[in-house]
């Protein structure tokens, strides 16, 4: 987790930059589906430099979470920008260091949760008690999305794909090869949808607490 952590000190003040063209080419629309019909206390776990805030529900109670400082630094001033700007006095958002293997948050305490590109992050041993984390804040009957990349089956884009990873492991610590679902079930959840948003290489997986 420490060295996740370095990499995105690392790589906060040109994380934006770094990814702006797949951030208009690929990510805006699917960011907008994330945060659809959504409402109440929300949070967005691994929030980053903060570019799903353009995206929350008005009326909504937003806490954005990530373990990098100098990553919600760059939020912070997203979120400054926003408010100003665009006026969007209309959400209330709280910006805080925090992992999401131990969030201390409440137990039911949100009413949806989102995590964009956060589990291509987490190592393989931490996929599970991430999901666990995520099942114990959620409310019963609250859902989880996450957005998250797979590899192609496409061989022209696989290969695309294994030339980047490289690249996509030292400078953002991810991975293509993630399978966040196979530790769904064993984490108490059950998905509601699995289904690929962009070409057959991001994935949407919508989850929630299974009922006891
Ligand atoms: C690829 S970025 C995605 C950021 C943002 N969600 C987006 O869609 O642009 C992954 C983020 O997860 C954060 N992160 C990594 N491990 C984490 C953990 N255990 N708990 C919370 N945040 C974490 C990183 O610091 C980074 O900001």
């Amino acid at each position: 987790m420490a060295s996740k952590r370095r990499t995105y000190q690392r790589i906060a003040g040109l994380y934006d930059l770094l990814d702006v063209a797949f951030e208009y080419g690929r990510y805006r629309p699917l960011r907008r589906l994330m945060f659809e019909g959504l409402s109440g206390k929300i949070l967005d776990a691994g929030v980053g430099t903060g570019r799903n805030m353009a995206f929350y529900p008005s009326g909504a109670n937003v806490i954005g979470i990530d373990l990098s400082e100098a990553m919600l630094a760059r939020a912070r001033g997203r979120q400054t920008r926003a408010m100003g700007r665009r006026g969007r006095a209309d959400i209330d958002v709280e910006l805080r260091a925090a992992s999401v293997l131990d969030t201390g948050f409440a137990d039911d305490e949100f009413d949806a949760i989102v995590a964009t590109f956060l589990f291509c992050v987490l190592d393989d041993a931490d996929q599970q008690p991430a999901l666990e984390e995520l099942k114990r804040i959620c409310k019963p009957g609250g859902q989880i999305r996450i957005l998250e990349y797979a590899w192609s089956k496409s061989l022209f884009r696989r290969l695309i794909m294994r030339a980047w990873a490289p690249w996509v492991k030292w400078a953002y610590g991810a991975a293509f090869d993630r399978d966040t679902e196979q530790y769904v079930e064993a984490a108490g959840l059950e998905i509601i949808e699995s289904r690929f948003v962009y070409k057959d290489i991001i994935k949407l997986i919508v989850v929630r607490p299974k009922k006891a």
